[in-house]
């Protein structure tokens, strides 16, 4: 069996974006062809699942042949039980191209799990000092880098020890969310500081979804941005925001360089 593409949404802090950002990148791949499966550790908000449950009410309310990736939720219970049921649910869903697991902002057991199989680890953070403190101790006069921080440090060891069990690499990267115009210069700073731990511990930096009141709003539809052309019928409608914010998204999913999509890129080409 060939092993599946697997993505994970992490970092040690809630809000930033991961359970929206999943749900994009789950929806870009599903419409590229390919097979998703999509594994929420976040037992207690389940953000990703009700937004996959929302999208196929939304889709069975309206008659749409809207895609729709397979979801599984885990809860945190105890190690052993935790262990047992991260590898069950992985095994189960490994016949899918790609697995995209979005994980809560803190550290778990499950979240270890996902981490140490992550082949691409997406850690989105706003443009602030209070998120990098997250991958980084930042020197508040000169603002360089002192010290990645705990976070930082367990990438560190999910990478050695992905190494040692199949010397396969883990893509790591940061996505600057929402970044918002105002702050240019706090942005440059945030940017400097980002560059310099980028090179010191192994990611790259990459734009991600900016801030939009449209993605807060799509939620309860289970909606993305992806879908809005195609289900017009049901009153919703595409401004050039949403345009320009659908060309972020295929950037973002284009950078992330995703194996098995460029093969389905290549036969389709063939193909048409
Ligand atoms: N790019 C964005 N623009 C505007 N609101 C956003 C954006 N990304 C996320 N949000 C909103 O911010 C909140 C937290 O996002 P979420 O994806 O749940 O973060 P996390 O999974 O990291 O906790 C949600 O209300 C979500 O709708
Ligand atoms: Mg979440």
């Amino acid at each position: 069996m060939i092993k599946p593409h697997v993505i994970v949404l992490g970092n040690e802090k809630g809000g930033s974006g991961k359970s929206t950002t999943a749900m994009h990148i789950i929806v870009s791949l599903l419409q590229a062809g390919l097979s998703v499966a999509a594994i929420d550790l976040d037992g207690r908000q389940k953000s990703l699942a009700r937004y996959i449950e929302n999208r196929q009410s939304f889709a069975v309310k309206h008659g749409l042949n809207l895609l729709v990736p397979s979801i599984d939720v885990l809860q945190d219970i105890d190690e052993a039980t935790d262990k047992a049921a991260f590898a069950a649910v992985f095994d189960k869903v490994s016949v899918a191209q790609v697995v995209v697991i979005d994980c809560p902002g803190r550290d778990s057991v499950l979240s270890r799990e996902a981490h140490g199989h992550a082949d691409t680890l997406i850690t989105p953070m706003n443009d602030s000092f209070v998120d990098l403190d997250l991958l980084a101790t930042i020197d508040p006069e000169t603002f360089k880098v002192i010290k990645p921080s705990f976070y930082a440090e367990l990438i560190w060891k999910c990478r050695q020890e992905r190494a040692r069990r199949d010397k396969g690499n883990v893509d790591w990267v940061v996505l600057r969310t929402r970044l918002s115009h105002l702050e240019a210069k706090n942005m440059r700073r945030v940017g400097a500081a980002l560059t310099e731990l980028a090179k010191r511990i192994g990611f790259r930096v990459l734009p991600g979804l900016s801030e939009r009141v449209v993605y807060r709003e799509m939620f309860l539809k289970g909606l993305t941005l992806i879908d809005l052309r195609d289900v017009a019928k049901t009153g919703e409608s595409m401004t050039m925001s949403h345009v320009a914010a659908r060309q972020e998204l295929r950037d973002l999913v284009t950078a992330l360089k995703i194996p098995c999509m460029a093969t389905e890129h290549s036969a389709m080409a063939q193909t048409s």
